[in-house]
């Protein structure tokens, strides 16, 4: 069974990043499970934080994320690029840099986001590889889910409405699932 990590990047409850990864988990072919994990507690980074030790939400995503066999960032767009609090989850996730190599090295990845207007997320996605390449990630390349216009795409109970965007998460979710399952350690 391949268990897949997934991090939206917002904390804010009507979250279109959050509706995503919910219709993502749904969509998890037989064999995967992709457990919702959240950035929620982790402080802003701070190196007087992290000598005094690694704070408990972090420690506990981090092994979240150590036990399981791919990540799945479900990341917003910020002034055209990454959003700050997932970057700062990120940083964190990265402290101290010898565990990078459990964390993240060689680890399946795949990035997808919703946006409220018409990017899609797209800027925010490009904006990720430098980070992503650095960590050492192995990321999936095989598709791409660019959620525009959010609010259409999503109903007032926060389920996917739009068979479009239907069809492109459920073939990434099955691409991405295969990909980690054929890296599974
Ligand atoms: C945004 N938003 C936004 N959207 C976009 O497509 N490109 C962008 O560059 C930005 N920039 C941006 C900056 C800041 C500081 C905020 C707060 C928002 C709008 C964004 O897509 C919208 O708020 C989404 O709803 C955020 O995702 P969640 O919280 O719904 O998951």
């Amino acid at each position: 069974m391949a268990k897949i990590i997934g991090l939206p990047g917002s904390l804010r409850t009507g979250s279109f990043n959050g509706m995503l990864l919910r219709a993502a988990a749904e969509m998890a072919p037989a064999g995967t499970t992709i457990e919702i994990e959240s950035i929620e507690g982790i402080p802003v980074y701070n190196f007087d934080i992290e000598v005094e030790g690694i704070p408990p939400a972090v420690q506990r995503l981090k092994d979240r994320i150590v036990a399981a066999d791919g990540l799945l960032l479900v990341s917003p767009e910020y002034n055209n690029s990454v959003p700050g609090p997932l970057k700062n989850a990120i940083d964190w996730l990265s402290r101290p840099p010898a565990d990078i190599p459990k964390v993240f090295r060689n680890r399946p990845t795949g990035i997808i986001g919703a946006s409220a207007g018409p990017s899609g997320t797209g800027l925010a996605q490009v904006a990720w590889l430098p980070v992503l390449r650095t960590l050492g990630v192995a990321p999936y390349f095989g598709g791409r889910v660019l959620v525009r216009s959010a609010k259409d795409v999503f109903d007032e109970n926060g389920r996917l409405k739009d068979d479009t965007v239907r069809g492109q998460l459920q073939t990434y979710i099955t691409g991405f699932s295969e990909f980690v399952e054929a890296r599974r350690k």
